[in-house]
C-alpha cells in the first residue's frame, strides 16, 4: 500500500495563487464580458531586457555549434555569473564573498522551501505573519507542524505578527526559535527594516545558535539610500544566515527562472549532540544531489544584467514598476485607505479599516471594479483586513483600475 504524506492534508486550501486564479477563471466563466485587471499575483509584465535577450540569443547559438555546445554545468552555477554577482551585489556594498558560497538556482520559491530538508525535524520554526506562504506550507509539508488552529495558526510554527500597529516590524520570538524567515523588502507589506533592526535578529541568532532564512527576493526594489540590501551589511550575520535572492522581479525572469542562495562557509549547525556542522557542505550535498543547474543560455542572459547597459536596462524596467506603486499609493490614499508599502518594493499594502475581511474585499473589488489583487489573509492571520495590490502591471491598466475603484463604494 503506498501511503501519502499526510502532513499535505493538513494544508489549508490550495496555495494561494491559484486559489486565487481559479476564483478569478470561475468569476470569468460566469461574466464573459468584464475586463478583469489582474494584480494580484506579482507576476512582470515587461519583456527581458534587450541585453539579457542578446545574451540569451549568444547563449542559443553556442549551444548549436560543436565547438562552443554545453552539457551539464558546474553544480553551482558557471562561474562567470557567480563573479558577476559576488562583484556586483556584494562587493559594491562590502561585503566579501568567494563564489563557492554562490549557488544559482531556478528560484528562490524552490529554494526557500527546498533548504528545510538539511534541517532536523525538531527545529522550531519562526515565521513574519504574514509572510510568503512557501514558508509555512513546507514548514507544513515537512511535518514539522500539528494541525492548523481555528485561529489560522498552525501548532508548532512560531508566528510573529506584523501589522501597522508594530510598524511590521516584529519583536523577538518570546520562546526559542531555530530557523527564522525574514522576508526584507518585505512580501507582502512592502516594508523594510533598518539596519539595527536587522542586527537585532543578527544577536538573538547568535545567541540561540538559531539560522536566519533571510529572503531579499525584493532587493533590487529598494530606492532609501538608509534601507540594507543585504543582511549581510550586518556585522557577523555571515555566521548566522542564508540569504535568497532572484532575477525573477529584478529583471523579468519570472518565466525563464534564476536565482541564487548564498550560504557562507562559516554558517553552522548542529547535530542532535551538539557537534557544529558545515550548513555550506549540507546544502552542496543537496543540491548536487538533487538538480542539475539552470541551463547555459539562461545563466548567460542572466549574467548580461551586470553589464553597464544591462544594469541601464533594468533599473528602467524597475523604475516603470515603481511609478505604478506610487500611482496606486497616491490613489488609496486619496481613497483614505491606509496604504503601506510601493516605496522600497513593489508591493502596496493596504488597510481598508471599513470592517470588511479580505477575501471580502477581494470578491467585491471583483464583482465591482474586476480587479484583482491579493486578500492579506491568504499571507497569514495577521493579514486579515488586509490587502495586498502587485506593481507589476501595464501603467494604463494601473490608472484603469484605480479609476474603476474610485468609482465604487468601499
Ligand atoms: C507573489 O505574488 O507573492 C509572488 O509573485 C509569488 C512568487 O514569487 O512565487
Amino acid at each position: 500500500m503506498a501511503q501519502i504524506n499526510e502532513n499535505y492534508l493538513k494544508l489549508q486550501a490550495g496555495y494561494l495563487f491559484p486559489e486565487i486564479g481559479r476564483r478569478v477563471r470561475e468569476y470569468q466563466a460566469s461574466h464573459p464580458d468584464a475586463k478583469i485587471i489582474r494584480m494580484g499575483i506579482g507576476d512582470v509584465v515587461l519583456p527581458l531586457a534587450p541585453s539579457v535577450i542578446n545574451a540569451f540569443h549568444e547563449g542559443v547559438d553556442e549551444m548549436a555549434r560543436q565547438t562552443t555546445f554545453k552539457g551539464y554545468g558546474p553544480e553551482q552555477g558557471y562561474d562567470f555569473l557567480r563573479e558577476a554577482i559576488k562583484n556586483n551585489d556584494y562587493k559594491e556594498r562590502g561585503v566579501d564573498l568567494s563564489i563557492d558560497e554562490i549557488f544559482i538556482s531556478d528560484g528562490s520559491k524552490c529554494d526557500t522551501g527546498n533548504i528545510l530538508e538539511i534541517f532536523g525535524a525538531k527545529n522550531t520554526i519562526a515565521v513574519q505573519d504574514p509572510a510568503y506562504p512557501v514558508y509555512v506550507d513546507t514548514t507544513v509539508m515537512g511535518g514539522r507542524t500539528g494541525k492548523v488552529q481555528q485561529n489560522g495558526f498552525y501548532e508548532g510554527i512560531v508566528y510573529m505578527p506584523c501589522t501597522a500597529e508594530n510598524h511590521f516590524s516584529p519583536s523577538l520570538p518570546s520562546q526559542k526559535a531555530d530557523l527564522i524567515f525574514l522576508c526584507y523588502p518585505n512580501n507582502p507589506t512592502g516594508t523594510t527594516a533598518t539596519k539595527e533592526e536587522l542586527a537585532k535578529w543578527v544577536s538573538y541568532a547568535k545567541a540561540n545558535k538559531s539560522i536566519i532564512l533571510f529572503d531579499a527576493a525584493y532587493e533590487a526594489f529598494i530606492s532609501e539610500d538608509h534601507v540594507p540590501h543585504s543582511i549581510y551589511e550586518i556585522e557577523g550575520a555571515k555566521e548566522v544566515a542564508i540569504e535568497f535572492r532572484s532575477f525573477s522581479k529584478t529583471a523579468g525572469f519570472t518565466g525563464t527562472r534564476c536565482a541564487f542562495t548564498v550560504v557562507p562557509k562559516e554558517l553552522m549547525g548542529y547535530t542532535e549532540s551538539g557537534e557544529a556542522y558545515s550548513i555550506h557542505k549540507l546544502w552542496y550535498r543537496r543540491q548536487s544531489t538533487k538538480f542539475n543547474q539552470v541551463s547555459y543560455p539562461v545563466q548567460k542572459a542572466a549574467a548580461a544584467i551586470y553589464t553597464p547597459e544591462g544594469k541601464k536596462e533594468v533599473k528602467a524596467t524597475i523604475a516603470y514598476y515603481m511609478e505604478n506603486a506610487r500611482i496606486m499609493r497616491e490613489s488609496f490614499t486619496q481613497l483614505g485607505f491606509k496604504v503601506f508599502g510601493g516605496i522600497n518594493a513593489p508591493y502596496v499594502w493596504i488597510h481598508s479599516g471599513s470592517g470588511l475581511t479580505s477575501w471580502e474585499l477581494f470578491d467585491k473589488l471583483l464583482s465591482e471594479a474586476h480587479v484583482v489583487g491579493t486578500p492579506g489573509s491568504g499571507f497569514g492571520p495577521s493579514g486579515e483586513g488586509y490587502f495586498r495590490f502587485s506593481s507589476f502591471a501595464d501603467r494604463e491598466k494601473v490608472v484603469e483600475a484605480m479609476e474603476r475603484i474610485k468609482k465604487i463604494r468601499l
